[in-house]
């Protein structure tokens, strides 16, 4: 079997984690025992560039369990769980991730995926999904799925001027995947993160959140739980209204980058904060991206701005500016949540990882009958993955009665 791991010793570590995680994913669970019974994926190899963590890893087993033969590379050079990797490959589970790879070495695993020519493909973020509309045409792959915000923009673009060649899942699309893992996920994780790296007090700070989206709107809220002041900085009017009408204060980037402390962006967009913003922001000011790519801040400059530059804790470095201010970066600017914590917590992978699951499924059973587009998957899967997950919780769900169902469907009765 090949693979490219970075310490196979570490696979004991890593199985404890992945267990550990597969308990708070009920949903998955539940899924994964109706795989082994039923193999939904017999014969057919799925190829995933996701995250590697021990979330992920469950996600992995569960389509495993239901048949196909699975490969796993990763879809953020600083997100890999060694460890996990190692418990994988330990599991006779193909995995191509070295936490902090090169570009090289990040390309070479997404080829050596490819190269197992799967019949169904993973993304996050659409990289194996752009590889077989440019470097590897020569793969006819029944579909792909997508997890997250920007790899969903990136593949409507391929649809909209008419490259797409392949019908996508938008997993990210379900309601029970971006209502909770974008807003409670990215919330609570990217804290975590900017906690992990520089062990702030986060009362009393100002924190500004670039983008008000399903994921900012999560970093907003739970940043003004650990009793921040918020600050918002939007381009839609309605996001930017919302954001106020949550109790934060909206402003522009120009004008948030001279009084936050903090300041995260989640956008999906290329620089965000510049060095317009940089000029001005306070000495000790600490960026944070928690957007798919690292593209938000534009780090480039900032570099060029450096006097000097300098590790200073675990995925915080220092840029000393030629006026002598200190500007803070997490985690090189990529994901802060997954380059300076864990990710998004289990419990929340869940409902996530259970929609990947339905979504190959969904793609195995229509297999050769769907046109290329893009795809979301019916309400009746949104809705079950939600029911087994309130179920999971202890929480009870109460049914429409007759009366009512006949007083919702119907027009006569008024006041
Ligand atoms: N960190 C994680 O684990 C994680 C999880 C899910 C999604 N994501 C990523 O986070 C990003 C945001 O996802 P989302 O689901 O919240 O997207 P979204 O589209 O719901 O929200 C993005 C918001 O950013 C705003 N925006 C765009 N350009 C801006 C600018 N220049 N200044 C201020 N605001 C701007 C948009 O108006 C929009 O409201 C995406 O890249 C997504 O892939 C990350």
């Amino acid at each position: 079997m090949n693979y490219d791991i970075a310490n196979p010793d570490l696979a004991p570590q890593g199985a404890r984690r992945i267990e550990w995680a597969g308990r708070r994913m009920t949903v998955l669970k539940t899924i994964r025992e109706r795989f082994l019974k039923e193999e939904p994926l017999k014969g057919l190899t799925v190829a995933a560039c996701l995250h590697v963590t021990a979330e992920t890893a469950n996600l992995m087993l569960a389509l495993r369990d239901g048949g196909a033969t699975v490969t796993l590379c990763a879809s953020n050079p600083l997100s890999t769980q060694d460890d996990v990797a190692a418990a994988l490959v330990a599991d006779n589970i193909p995995v191509f991730a070295i936490r902090g790879e090169d570009q090289e070495s990040y390309y070479r695993h997404i080829h050596a995926v490819l190269d197992m020519e799967p019949d169904i493909t993973m993304d996050d973020g659409a990289d194996l999904a752009t590889l077989l509309h440019t470097e590897r045409t020569d793969l006819n792959p029944i579909g792909s799925t997508e997890e997250t915000t920007t790899g969903v923009i990136r593949l409507r673009a391929m649809a909209a001027d008419g490259t797409l060649r392949l019908p996508v899942v938008a997993v990210n699309d379900s309601a029970t995947k971006h209502l909770f893992d974008n807003h409670y996920g990215t919330g609570q994780s990217a804290l975590d993160g900017i906690i992990r790296a520089t062990n702030m007090l986060m009362a009393g700070s100002t924190v500004a959140v670039v983008g008000y989206g399903d994921c900012g709107r999560g970093v907003a809220l739970r940043a003004s739980g650990h009793g921040a002041k918020v600050v918002v900085v939007e381009i839609n009017p309605i996001r930017a209204l919302t954001a106020a009408m949550d109790g934060h204060q909206v402003m522009t980037a120009d004008d948030a980058a001279r009084v936050a402390d903090v300041f995260v962006t989640v956008t999906g967009n290329k620089h965000v904060l510049r060095r317009q913003h940089f000029d001005v922001m306070k000495d000790g000011a600490i960026l944070a991206n928690a957007g798919h790519f690292d593209i938000e801040l534009d780090l480039e400059v900032l570099g060029e701005m450096a006097r000097d530059r300098r590790p200073i804790r675990n995925s915080l470095e220092e840029y000393e500016l030629a006026d002598g201010r200190r500007i803070l970066v997490i985690a090189e600017g990529r994901l802060v949540n997954l380059g300076a914590a864990e990710g998004h917590p289990a419990d929340v992978m869940d409902m996530s990882f259970s929609n990947q699951a339905m979504a190959a499924e969904w793609l195995a059973l229509r297999a050769g009958t769907l046109e290329p587009g893009i795809y979301t998957l019916p309400e009746e899967i949104d809705m079950e993955v939600a029911r087994i997950k309130l179920a999971s919780l202890g929480a009870g769900l109460e049914e429409l009665t007759e009366e009512q169902k006949a007083y919702l469907s119907g027009w006569r009765e008024g006041t």
